[in-house]
């Protein structure tokens, strides 16, 4: 699996230099230039663990809550107060964890952040199926938030119980989503769960749109190695063959496919916290990507506090990035979107896509997992199947090694992808 993603790494960056993480950071960050900056604000708290999960949270406890939330208030001054006039930031998600239990303190936080950012296409928030009630509902919306996602899983009892989750209240969802509507409700699902079949997700995909939704997520299970599931993944002919129904099924209903796991019914719907040029992110173990450099927060909520005590950001490694690298991830997170348009790249980084990656393009044409019109690629069923299966690699060898390393330590010398 490494020497897959390690050969792929070579290849695409043009060097045998791995990504380089080390524990450094900038107190000033370059952002004051960049265009679509996003938003990110990571709140690490759940009323209960899911041993599947592999994000960074803890049990909710609202004294260290409340805490926390005083500290990620002055991390966003921190670097907000960087730039002397308001800077124009195209979305804010808030994620976790369970971002919907700090519901009564969402406003402060989106406060804080009107000082000194403009936000221009909504605000987003997570919540969990026991938060969809019209109390919270309200309150949310009040404080400005434009999209939410529900993390249901499965509307099966089987699934909920086979992922130690509770069963939904169906009911409860739909009459809470009728009395307070969101402009995006996004269902996050999980498929590839043993045994599962079309039909199975086929009743949570078209439950899903009747109680509201415009717009899903089905996510492929991903068994993390730090975590304590013993829910093994589907076989990879099964899982394609699931897959593949799920999108044609998805888009003859005339849903679009607004990312390789998302379809949405309204076009207006949308809810994507990654597929963003560059964004700054607030709070535990949230990542900055900026045209440079890419951050990573520090995952200790102590460790966390002490360092914005001390008027520092809480940035536990840093990767500069080589050109090439910062290509490969731009590539990386915009086909994730399905398309790639060879002018964005350009006005990017001021070179042609085809000059750089020309060859590689032109193979994936041949192998029949893109197709192209006028410099705009469009993935094909079979791309965003191998998309899926090489993205699969890559989480498990280099953010499941990240992650189990910045779970133990507060501030690692160094890691090597
Ligand atoms: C932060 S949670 C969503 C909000 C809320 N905490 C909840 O669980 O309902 C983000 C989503 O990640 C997905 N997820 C978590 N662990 C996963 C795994 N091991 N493989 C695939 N998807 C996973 C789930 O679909 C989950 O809804
Ligand atoms: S899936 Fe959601 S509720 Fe469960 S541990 Fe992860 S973030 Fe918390």
């Amino acid at each position: 699996m490494n020497i897959l993603t390690n050969l792929t790494r070579m290849w695409l960056t043009r060097s045998t230099k791995p990504f380089i993480f080390k524990s450094e950071y900038d107190q000033q960050l370059s952002f004051k230039t960049c265009s679509n900056l996003g938003l990110y604000v990571h709140i690490p708290f759940c009323k209960s663990i899911c041993n599947f999960c592999p994000y960074c949270k803890v049990l909710y406890s609202k004294e260290i809550c409340d805490i926390y939330i005083d500290h990620l208030i002055q991390e966003i001054h921190l670097v907000g107060n960087q730039c002397s006039d308001k800077k124009k930031v195209t979305s804010l998600y808030f994620g976790g964890g369970t971002p919907a239990l700090v519901a009564n303190r969402v406003s402060e936080i989106i406060n804080a952040l009107n000082e000194h950012f403009i936000i221009t296409d909504g605000i987003g928030l997570e919540l969990h199926p026991d938060n969809v009630t019209v109390e919270i509902l309200s309150v949310l919306k009040n404080a400005g938030i434009t999209k939410i996602s529900i993390g249901i899983q499965s509307f099966q009892n089987k699934y909920q119980r086979i992922l130690g989750r509770k069963i939904i209240d169906i009911d409860s969802i739909k009459k809470a989503l009728r009395a307070v509507p969101f402009e995006t409700v996004s269902m996050d699902f999980i498929f590839a769960l043993p045994e599962q079949t079309f039909a199975d997700l086929k009743f949570d995909i078209d439950t899903a749109f009747s109680l509201g939704a415009n717009h899903i997520a089905i996510y492929p299970l991903i068994d993390f190695t730090f975590t304590d599931s013993n829910v093994k993944a589907m076989p990879k002919k099964e899982k394609r063959e699931l897959l593949d129904s799920i999108t044609t099924y998805c888009l003859n209903k005339g849903y679009s496919r607004s990312s390789i796991w998302t379809f949405s019914s309204e076009p207006e719907a949308k809810y994507s916290s990654m597929t963003r040029e560059n964004f700054l992110g607030f709070g535990c173990s949230a990542t900055t990507l900026l045209y440079d450099q890419f951050k990573i927060n520090t995952f200790d909520i102590a460790a966390y506090c002490k360092r914005i005590d001390q008027q520092m950001l809480p940035t536990s490694l840093t990767l500069r990035f080589t050109q090439r690298q910062r290509m490969i991830y731009w590539l990386f997170w915009t086909i994730y979107s399905t398309k790639l348009n060879s002018r964005d790249f350009e006005q990017f980084f001021g070179v042609p896509l085809k000059n750089m990656y020309g060859f590689e393009l032109w193979i994936a044409k041949k192998l029949g997992f893109l197709t192209e019109n006028n410099g705009i690629y469009t993935m094909t069923l079979k791309g965003a199947f191998y998309y899926h299966y090489y993205e699969n690699f890559y989480t498990l060898s280099y953010i499941n090694k990240m992650w189990s390393i910045m779970r133990k330590e507060a501030f690692p010398d160094l890691i090597l992808l």
